[in-house]
């Protein structure tokens, strides 16, 4: 689905001479690299603080963590996303509370989430999902009126920008009270291993943060708060602090990829392309079609990735399970929750390749499989009524 060794290869001098002086100061733990990435992604996205931690996951649990969320207390969030959103609010003893996400963008649908909140809702969780932006006008004015905190799951959409009603700009990951992200090597902004971050403008709950990330510990052996031990290392920050300068640049080379796919699928009656709200400027994470007006869809789904990996082209089903129908969460009896859009989309969605190093001659070809299953009858036999 990427090709992360290609990427490599055009910083290859650059990321290698940054690794080895990582190596070369054996400040392996919270060395220089550290602080300089910290501040850097600090200035790209325009926030107060960035603080640094082992990844994506770690990163949502120190943030609901240090909004000092009670056991019991509920965490709004939707359906349709990646595990680890709703995970994490299950192992600190939180109640997740599900909800629909809009058929267009993916995303948490602003009137499902009002209609969900109860009197013990503490916070929203909304999810950038596929480089695509949640409505974060709507999400925030509805958690003014009701007093909770949003947690901006980031880790999808790095460098996309949201535009309000009067033109202004902000990154996603920085308009709620806190923001999260992952630097999983497929991200768009990627390390060679795991690493994550956390973002607020909030000075109070950055320290809070910092404590929490650092074993809770407020000066050398001194620990105030259970915390948890969730470091970025130095030397995926050295990598990192290379790769964010190219950042706009990756994000770009990926709208293009989305640009020819979007052209060549259009008017396609059964493959839906991605929606692209007007408030967002879809950072392309993955490219997620819809497979519509088809019958037993799941089958016909399977059978066209099948087809595509005969021809060595990947797809990838983001994400078959939506969170209320997983096992983990049988406990929050939400198993029989009526969610007609994420079920809907859950048998639907496949996402093809997409990343920086697409070239025309790649993209032509995958598209002209995807067309030959979709217009050829005989091999779309299974999914056919
Ligand atoms: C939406 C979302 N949230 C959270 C995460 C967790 O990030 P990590 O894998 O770095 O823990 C991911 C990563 O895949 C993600 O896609």
């Amino acid at each position: 689905m990427v090709d992360t060794r290609t990427q490599y290869h055009k910083i290859k001098s650059e990321v290698d001479k940054a690794v080895l002086d990582a190596i070369e100061s054996a400040a392996f733990i919270n060395g220089k690299p550290v602080q300089e990435f910290a501040a850097n992604l600090s200035s790209y996205l325009s926030v107060k603080h960035t603080i640094p931690c082992a990844n994506g996951t770690d990163a949502l649990q120190i943030a609901m963590m240090a909004l000092g969320l009670q056991p019991g207390d509920e965490v709004i969030t939707p359906s349709f996303t990646y595990i680890a959103t709703t995970e994490v609010i299950a192992l600190l003893k939180l109640t997740p509370v599900f909800v629909e996400v809009d058929a267009k963008t993916f995303c948490i649908d602003p009137v499902a989430l009002e209609k969900a909140i109860t009197p013990k809702t503490k916070a929203i969780v909304p999810v950038h999902l596929y480089g695509h932006a949640a409505p974060m006008k709507e999400i925030m004015a509805i958690a003014k009126k009701h007093n909770l905190f949003v947690i901006e799951d980031n880790a999808q959409a790095i460098g996309c920008d949201y535009t309000f009603g009067d033109g202004t700009k902000k990154k996603t990951g920085t308009i709620g009270h806190v923001g999260t992200t992952s630097f999983y090597p497929s991200k768009n902004l990627g390390a060679f291993g795991d690493g994550g971050a956390i973002f607020t403008n909030d000075d109070e709950l950055a320290a809070k943060l910092k404590m929490i990330a650092n074993h809770g510990q407020s000066k050398q052996y001194f620990h105030d708060v259970v915390g948890c031990n969730s470091r970025l290392d130095t030397i995926q920050a050295a990598i990192l602090n290379i790769k964010l300068k190219h950042l706009d640049e990756y994000i770009e080379a990926r709208r293009k990829a989305a640009d020819y796919y979007d052209k060549a699928f259009a008017g396609n009656q059964k493959i839906k392309t991605p929606y692209r709200a007007i408030y967002s400027n879809h950072a392309f994470h993955q490219y997620t079609v819809i497979l519509e007006g088809v019958d037993r869809p799941d089958s016909y789904r399977e059978n066209l990735k099948q087809f595509l990996a005969d021809n060595n082209i990947p797809a990838m089903i983001y994400y078959p399970v939506a969170g209320h129908r997983q096992k983990m969460f049988e406990q929050f009896n939400v198993a029989s929750q009526v969610m007609p859009v994420t079920d809907w989309l859950t048998e639907r969605v496949i996402s093809l390749p997409i990343h920086t190093e697409l070239d025309e001659e790649q993209l032509s070809f995958i598209t002209q499989k995807v067309l030959e299953y979709i217009n050829n009858p005989r091999l779309t036999a299974v999914g056919q009524e």
